[in-house]
């Protein structure tokens, strides 16, 4: 089964403050975009990457790509994204041409994921999992709250037991058919759904965790653009 990376990119980065979308914002000189796309094509299994543009972007992504040193064994292709990420998504799963059997669901936003975390994503789906995600332990004790007004105190509703929760990251991996299906399945409202995965759980189907890895976090807020150029700095010293 051939694998294809579908990467959404087409989120404004609201929470980085102003500026470029945040996929197109540079890390060390390159576009974050770029190093999620070079993270995805590293792995051998992807044989395609589809990225999913801001919705007027579209024609500078494709620049992007071409103004790029990028593998050359992986195909590229860009389309739209829409107002949601679950609506991006989709944009991407229809791009998608005959022959993808493994979908692998990447955010722009987690430029730096390590190839060897790739490949286990990919290697659980081949092993006979529909949805796979990699996921790592929680560092703080999370709370459930009753959401009060701006700046209020919120009430306490309960504290799920930290050990048995998983931080979950991307690329989620999928066997195609099932992603679709889940993708069909979900009504697109308000912001949409943050992850694929928990798509596939609303199918009824069954969804893994495999081992994450830190340096997949997701750049949302100012300071993980600080980390993100530290963590490059460290690989090419
Ligand atoms: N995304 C997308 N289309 C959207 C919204 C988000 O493709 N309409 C993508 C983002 O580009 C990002 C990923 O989904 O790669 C994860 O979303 P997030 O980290 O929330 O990014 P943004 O939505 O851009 O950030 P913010 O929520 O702070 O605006
Ligand atoms: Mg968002």
């Amino acid at each position: 089964r051939r694998t294809a990376a579908v990467i959404p990119a087409a989120g404004r980065g609201v929470r980085l403050g102003p500026g470029a979308p945040k996929a197109l914002r540079t890390l060390n000189g390159t576009p974050m975009l770029i190093h999620a796309v070079r993270a995805m094509a590293a792995s051998r299994a992807v044989s395609l990457v589809v990225v999913v543009a801001p919705p007027e972007g579209a024609g500078e992504v494709k620049n992007l790509l071409d103004a790029h040193a990028l593998p050359e064994r992986t195909d590229y292709l860009v389309v739209p994204g829409g107002d949601t990420r679950q609506e991006s998504v989709r944009a991407g799963l229809g791009a998608l041409p005959e022959g993808i059997g493994i979908v692998l669901v990447h955010d722009a936003a987690r430029p730096l994921v390590p190839v060897d975390t790739v490949d286990a994503v990919v290697e659980a789906v081949r092993g006979g999992a529909p949805a796979v995600v990699p996921a790592l332990p929680l560092a703080d004790t999370v709370k459930e709250v009753e959401p009060g007004a701006k700046g209020e105190p919120e009430p306490v509703l309960a504290t799920p037991e930290r050990s048995r929760l998983r931080a979950v990251q991307t690329p989620q991996g999928f066997d195609r058919a099932t992603l679709v299906r889940a993708h069909e399945a979900v009504e697109v409202s308000g912001e949409g759904a943050t992850d694929d995965a928990g798509m596939v759980e609303r199918l009824g189907a069954p969804v893994v965790v495999v081992p994450g890895h830190e340096e997949a976090f997701k750049v949302t807020r100012p300071l993980d653009l600080v980390l993100a150029e530290a963590v490059l700095a460290r690989r090419r010293a």
